[in-house]
């Protein structure tokens, strides 16, 4: 995707070079306007040696050569037009569409519809009501405004102002980057283990690191589905564009939370690792180490995946199928038991690592092997799969 970064004089510039980075590392072709606040703080060239890219400044704004006239041309140029950071005097311009600069006039040559904006400033400057005001007007105008988070300033002040982690403003221009051919389809992802209490400090769970299904709820977002991820315990951060995050703890838990959003979802992909099973009772106390030898007696939990295969209408479920060996034929087996229309069968030793190698399973018997790749890339294809699917049903 072709990315025009616009960098305005806000102290919190330095943070950009790592998105600029970052947004290279990741295969994005890069343009960046620079304004001459954002010149007196840093130099164009550190930008331009991170992002390989051009760093245009309002000294070019006027050098026309061989019929090249830089703002409109710029202008035409990205999928993705970003101002980050964004100060609350560019705001004010662009909110009152002057083009007294290069970055401003190239805004106000754009014509495209992905345009997100990185407020950073003071926390007074951006509370008052005329920045207020401004920014609303430019949401209006079809400019997503990412919030600023709250912290502490450059100026040593504390509050709501401050630049964004580059991962949220990254993550924002994929979501505007993507295609979206899962848009209007209401997804719930089950990510993460259960967790079964013995007693009150004992569980019983399971390796799952809740990754594969974090990357498909993310995905899912960036294609344009709203979201809902019901997780189990794990130790990753809560996506930040996902519609709706419901924490549970076991299995009976997570039955519940799957449950209370069926109705209203087309789709349900149940990547979290579901407890078989759990102890029949839960002790009060903790239970002291008197004998020998302990026995817990555990009782089957839910099968939540088959439950909803018996009341399937016309939603798309997908399940997933951890095993240890005869990975393909176990697969297809609780693909069939379990009324599912696909399953993405792996192995176990992949629980917890950034990788997978899986086999995609679909009820049509189409098979499809994918990987060894990150997690990351897997879920894309499971999510291609599964618009496949709905463009059948
Ligand atoms: N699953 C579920 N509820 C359970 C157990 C599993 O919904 N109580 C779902 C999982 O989320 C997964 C699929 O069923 O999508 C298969 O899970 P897996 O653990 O591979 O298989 P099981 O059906 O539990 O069978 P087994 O443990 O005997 O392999």
């Amino acid at each position: 995707m072709k990315v025009l970064i616009g960098i305005t004089g806000c102290i919190a510039l330095y943070k950009v070079a790592e998105l600029v980075s970052s947004l290279r590392k990741s295969g994005h072709e890069l343009k960046i306007v620079m304004t001459q606040s954002a010149q007196k703080l840093v130099s164009k060239d550190l930008f331009s040696a991170v992002g390989n890219c051009e760093v245009y400044t309002d000294s070019d704004a006027f050098d026309i050569r061989n019929g090249f006239i830089p703002h409109t041309e710029l202008s035409k140029w990205p999928d993705v037009l970003v101002i980050a950071p964004a100060t609350a005097n560019t705001i004010a311009k662009l909110s009152y569409g002057l083009a007294d600069n290069l970055l401003t006039m190239v805004c106000l040559a754009y014509s495209g519809d992905k345009k997100l904006l990185v407020p950073a400033m003071n926390y007074r400057m951006y509370e008052n009501d005329a920045t207020q005001e401004n920014l609303r007007v430019l949401r209006n105008r079809g400019w997503w405004v990412l919030e600023p988070s709250v912290g502490h300033l450059a100026c040593g002040e504390f509050g709501k102002g401050r630049y964004p982690e580059n991962e949220v403003v990254q993550e924002a221009i994929e979501i505007l980057a993507s295609e979206k051919p899962l848009k209007n389809l209401k997804i719930l992802v089950t990510a993460g283990p259960t967790w079964e209490p013995i007693d009150p400090v004992r569980i019983i769970s399971n390796r799952s690191s809740g990754k594969m299904g974090y990357e498909l709820a993310k995905t899912a977002v960036r294609l344009g589905a709203y979201v809902t991820l019901i997780s189990g315990p794990t130790s990753l951060k809560t996506p930040y564009f996902v519609n709706e995050v419901v924490r549970v703890e076991s299995a009976q838990e997570m039955f519940d939370a799957v449950i209370r959003k069926f109705d209203e979802v087309d789709v349900v992909i149940m990547a979290a690792a579901v407890a078989d099973y759990t102890p029949a009772k839960i002790s009060e106390s903790k239970i002291k180490k008197d004998t020998e030898d302990l026995n817990i007696p555990l009782r089957k939990t839910i099968d939540i995946l088959k439950y909803l295969g018996e009341r399937k209408n016309n939603k798309i479920l997908v399940g997933f199928a951890v095993e240890t060996d005869s990975l393909e034929e176990y697969a297809k087996q609780k693909l069939m038991k379990k009324n599912l229309d696909m399953i993405v069968a792996n192995k176990a030793e992949v629980m917890g690592s950034d990788q997978n190698s899986v086999i995609i399973l679909k009820s049509d018997g189409t098979v499809k092997r994918v990987g060894p790749d990150e997690k990351s890339r897997i879920a894309l294809v499971i999510l291609s799969e599964l618009v496949e699917l709905r463009n059948r049903s």
